[in-house]
């Protein structure tokens, strides 16, 4: 087992009103699994994916990733640079820098030396048909293409959880299905479990387990 989340409870207060967004919420996610979350606007799935990436914090219940509790010992750092990564539904790419120094950031962020980690990402981009496109800005690329490269960046460390927030949201219909079938070789060639929040059908193709988020809870 990856992750597992037993009895998730997070409540989010405003001037006027307590909102229970999640509540009781268990999901359990082995190695090398795709589970997709499918759930109304508004019924929390961006709060679980900040809760689940350390970001967030919540009223009780317990998280375990690799059966290292969640708890005030958990290196949340060392976590979030080696252990996941994040896509989410804007690809949120640095205009400033070509497509391999956008894709080489989180390897040099973790110390990597600057010709390895432009080493790491020519690999990935030749791997995945994305070379042609190495040296070019993210302004000049289609929005199918931002997001594949949005998606090598969140692989170079390796991470063994990926964890995708409406990563089809914003993206043509021709271009979906790509996407998903990319999250598929990444699963499968790097054991990589993935996480997809989304209201994408095309999703169901390559997904293990498919949930709804309803009443703060998974089913
Ligand atoms: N900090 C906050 N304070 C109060 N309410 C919040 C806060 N953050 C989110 N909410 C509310 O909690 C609910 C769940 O939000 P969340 O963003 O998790 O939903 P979502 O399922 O990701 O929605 P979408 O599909 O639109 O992205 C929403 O009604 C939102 O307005
Ligand atoms: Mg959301």
């Amino acid at each position: 087992m990856l992750l597992k989340i037993e009895n998730l409870h997070k409540t989010y207060y405003t001037s006027d009103k307590k909102i229970n967004i999640l509540q009781d919420l268990c999901l359990e996610l082995e190695q090398n699994e795709i589970v997709s979350i499918f759930g109304a606007s508004g019924s929390g799935k961006s709060t679980l994916l900040n809760i689940i990436s350390g970001l967030l914090s919540y009223d009780s219940g317990k998280i375990f990733f690799e059966k290292k509790i969640f708890d005030s010992s958990f290196d949340f750092t060392s976590f979030r640079k080696n252990d996941i990564g994040i896509v989410f539904q804007e690809n949120f790419l640095l205009n400033e820098f070509t497509v391999i120094e956008n894709i080489m950031i989180p390897n040099i962020i973790k110390g990597i030396e600057k010709n390895i980690a432009h080493k790491n990402a020519l690999n990935l981009l030749d791997k995945f048909e994305l070379l042609s496109i190495k040296d070019i800005y993210p302004n000049s690329l289609s929005g199918g293409e931002k997001q594949r490269v949005s998606i090598l960046r969140s692989i170079i460390n390796n991470p063994k959880l990926l964890l995708a927030d409406e990563p089809t949201g914003s993206i043509d219909e021709s271009n979906k299905s790509k996407v998903f079938s990319l999250f598929k070789t990444i699963s499968d060639d790097y054991n990589t479990s993935i996480i997809i929040m989304t209201h994408d059908n095309n999703v169901s193709k390559i997904s293990n387990n498919i949930l709804n988020l309803s009443k703060g809870t998974l089913k």
